[in-house]
Formats: structure tokens, sequence, C-alpha cells
């Protein structure tokens, strides 16, 4: 569900039509939609009202914009963070301290330090000398660090490779072979307080299966461990969920089906659940919105050539991702084309041989389902300046992050001194 609709052959996105933004703000321009992420917020804590205080930290890495996560800590949600920089954008943007989970597994000393000072939920530690170093800064800062365990249950995700995380030869979590051992010898280590597990096993996925697997196997250590002494107060369940991006593909599970299956195994866990949705609260409350510069005719298919490119969007280059792509403006007729951006090289391409609304040179189109993991990931390929952000709220809308500008990344070059002053 999105508020991204037609209203008079217009696509608006809530009551704003889009190319009042394209013509404000140029392209291209990621457009978000408030109500989508609200209504996505809501739906995820619907979803898991019957579970006891569950804690929902919004995986800040799928859309790290302040005015999204704004927009989150307003609807309560606590916030994911895997950097000192999202921890630092997260607390800018107003998220509590406490409602923040540190995930990742290259936590620096500064990043730890930087947390430990501002206050954090838990860090979510993902192997043995991580919990040391750890240890080590907080006894430093005269600070207790509240730490759950990730664990590896070792389960296939079922989701693309690049972004499956849950099986033993992944980089992510502990064993659970090695999970009893590890809270034995934190029990030992000072400044440290191991209160829970956590799990997550990959994104975009679309079967509850391996969630159902992993789950259960958390169960089992959970027991494990609270039979030999240790006290598990929380267990974070991760994110993963996936989220509808081709309409002719099955519909991946809903929270509703999620959160029954939670319930099912993790509601008699008596403790606290965390969560860690990313994608399912922002993925489908944006777009990307293009101009087409030009139509070239092509070997078996036009190409349809916009000012959108890889560096703007990078998902179909990078997991062969598909996402729908439309007119702003359709008119009943389609074409079969390839859509793709100026980058030099053939990676650059949003869809194959895809039948599209017919458009022509000039006309707007949108890259949908781009809330998430997409502005984000942009980079300045073929320096091309990062695309502006705009958020929308019913009729109202703001630019949220200003288009880069070519100087800054002119001014951020520095010429060093032996190959004297740059021309001016
Ligand atoms: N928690 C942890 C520890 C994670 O690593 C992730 C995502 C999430 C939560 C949120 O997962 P979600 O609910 O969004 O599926 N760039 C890729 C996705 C990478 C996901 C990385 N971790 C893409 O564009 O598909």
């Amino acid at each position: 569900m999105n508020h991204f609709e037609l209203r008079d052959g217009v696509l608006h996105c809530e009551e704003v039509p889009l190319p009042r933004i394209a013509e404000q703000v140029g392209t291209p321009v990621y457009v978000y939609s408030t109500a989508t992420m609200q209504r996505h917020a809501r739906v995820m804590k619907t979803a898991l009202a019957a579970l006891k205080e569950p804690l929902v930290a919004f995986a800040v890495k799928a859309n790290p914009n302040a005015a999204v996560l704004a927009t989150l800590a307003a609807e309560g949600l606590g916030a994911d963070v895997v950097s000192g920089g999202e921890y630092r954008r997260a607390r800018a943007a107003g998220i509590a301290a406490d409602k923040i989970v540190f995930s990742g597994v290259g936590k620096t000393a500064d990043e730890m330090a930087l947390a430990l000072e501002g206050g954090v939920f838990q860090f979510n530690v993902e192997s043995f000398p991580e919990a040391e170093m750890l240890s080590e800064i907080a006894v430093s800062m005269g600070r207790i660090a509240p730490v759950s365990f990730r664990i590896n249950p070792d389960v296939a995700a079922g989701s693309h490779a690049k972004i499956s995380t849950g099986a033993a030869r992944d980089k992510f979590g502990i064993s659970t072979a090695d999970v009893m051992s590890a809270f034995s010898r934190a029990r030992e280590l000072p400044g440290l307080d191991a209160q829970g597990v956590a799990v997550h096993i990959g994104s975009q996925l679309t079967s509850l299966k391996p969630l159902e697997s992993a789950f259960r196997r958390l169960g089992d250590l959970i027991g494990e461990l609270r039979s030999a002494g240790h006290r598990i107060s929380v267990a974070d369940l991760g994110g993963g969920l996936g989220v509808p991006y081709d309409p002719d593909a099955p519909l991946p599970p809903s929270p509703a089906d999620y959160a029954r299956l939670v319930g099912r195994i993790a509601g008699g866990w008596d403790l606290r659940l965390v969560f860690e949705p990313g994608r399912l609260i922002v993925g489908n409350a944006g777009v990307l919105l293009t101009r087409v510069i030009r139509i070239k005719e092509g070997a078996s298919s036009p190409f349809v050539i916009v000012d959108a490119a890889m560096n703007d969007l990078m998902r179909p280059s990078l997991y062969d991702a598909w996402h729908g792509i439309e007119a702003v403006v359709p008119n009943d007729d389609t074409m079969v084309a390839d859509i793709v951006g100026p980058v030099c090289e053939t990676g650059d391409t949003f869809a194959r041989a895809r039948a599209i609304d017919r458009v022509e040179a000039g006309e707007l189109m949108v890259i949908r389902t781009a809330g998430a993991y997409a502005a984000t990931m942009g980079s300045t390929y073929n320096s091309r300046p990062l695309a502006a952000e705009v958020l929308v709220n019913g009729s109202d809308w703001a630019v949220v992050r200003k288009r880069q500008e070519i100087e800054a990344l002119i001014d951020g070059d520095i010429i060093p001194p032996w190959l004297g002053s740059a021309p001016s």
C-alpha cells in the first residue's frame, strides 16, 4: 500500500502532482510519502501490539534522511544503527538513545565510545573479540555496556546472496556452538551486561520459513542459556521482511503473518522483543522521479535514456533488482524498451525489454519502490552530483536534501603543492 496514485491522469504523491516537484527541484529527485511511512510504521506496531513492550528499531541504513527519521521518531520508532554516522544522524533526528540498537560486525573503539557516551539500548555484539574491546572501553569510561550477542543460526535465507546474512559462511554473528562460551566468558568481563540474543538472517525475505527456523534456533538457545544461569531479558529478531516490487510476483508475507509467526514462537519467551525493519517501513514510500533525455533506437528494442542512473539507484545494477517503471502522465499506449541511464557502462540499466507506458523525450517517469536502499546507496560516479530528496505530507512538500552541487565535488578535491595551483 502506498500513496503514489494517478489523479486526473497525472501521478501524484499524496496531494502533490509529481510534475510540480520536477519543475521546481529538477530531476532526478527522490520523492517520499509521509502517509505511506506512517502507515507502514503503524501496521508494524499494530501487528506486534500483543507482545510485551516491543521495540521497533528502524534500520537506518535503509533511509537515513533526517526528515524520514524524524517522521518515524514521531511514530515512536527507535533506530537500528551500524555506524557512528548513523548513530549521530538518528540522535540528531530526535530518536531517543534508549531506543537505539547498535549493530554491525566492525564497530570501532570510537563508535563504541560515542554510543556509550550518548546512551544506547544495546550493542548487538558479533564476536568475542568485539565483546573484549567493548568491555575495555566501557571500563575506561566507567560505564556498563548493555549487550546482546548476535547468533549466526546457519539458515539459508532464500534471498539474493549479497543480502543473505544467516549462513555459517557469512561474516555475521557467533555460531550457535560458541554462544554458550561467549556468555560465560562475557560474564567475567567487566563493564558488560549480557542481556540478550539477536538474529538477522537477511533482507527482502519472501518466505517466513527461514525466519521460523532461525527463531526456533534462537528459542532453543535462550532455553539453554537460561538453564546455565544466564539472565536473558531481550531477544532481537532483526529485520528482513520483503516488500512487493513486482506486482506480478507472489506477495511477500504480510506484517500480520510475520507477527503471528513471532507470537507463536516467541510469545512465551518472557522477555522484551526487538525488531529492526528497514525496507518494510520505507521501501514503497519512495519513488525516483526522472526525465527522459532521449529515445535511442536499439538492436531489438529502443533505449529510453533517462536522467537517473546507476549512481542514483544502484539496486538493479548491483542485485539485478526489479523496480516498477511508469510514466508520470501515462497515455494508455505502451512500448517495450530498455530503460537506461547516461552512465558509461552497460550495468547502468534499470530494466531490459520491459513493457512500459509509451514515453517520449522530455517526459517524466518514476522508478518505484525507491524509498529503501536507494538514495542512501547513491554515489557520484561519472561526477554526477547526488540527487535531491523531497518529502511530501498531504498537500505540503519540502526539499529534505538539496541536490548536491558540482562545486562540492570540485572543491572536495585537493591539488597537492607539487602540482602547482589550479588554474582559476
Ligand atoms: N538489521 C540488520 C542487522 C541488518 O543488517 C539489516 C539489513 C536490517 C536489520 C534491515 O533489513 P530490512 O528489514 O531492511 O530487510 N542494500 C540491500 C539491502 C541490504 C540489507 C542490509 N541489512 C538492498 O538494496 O536490497
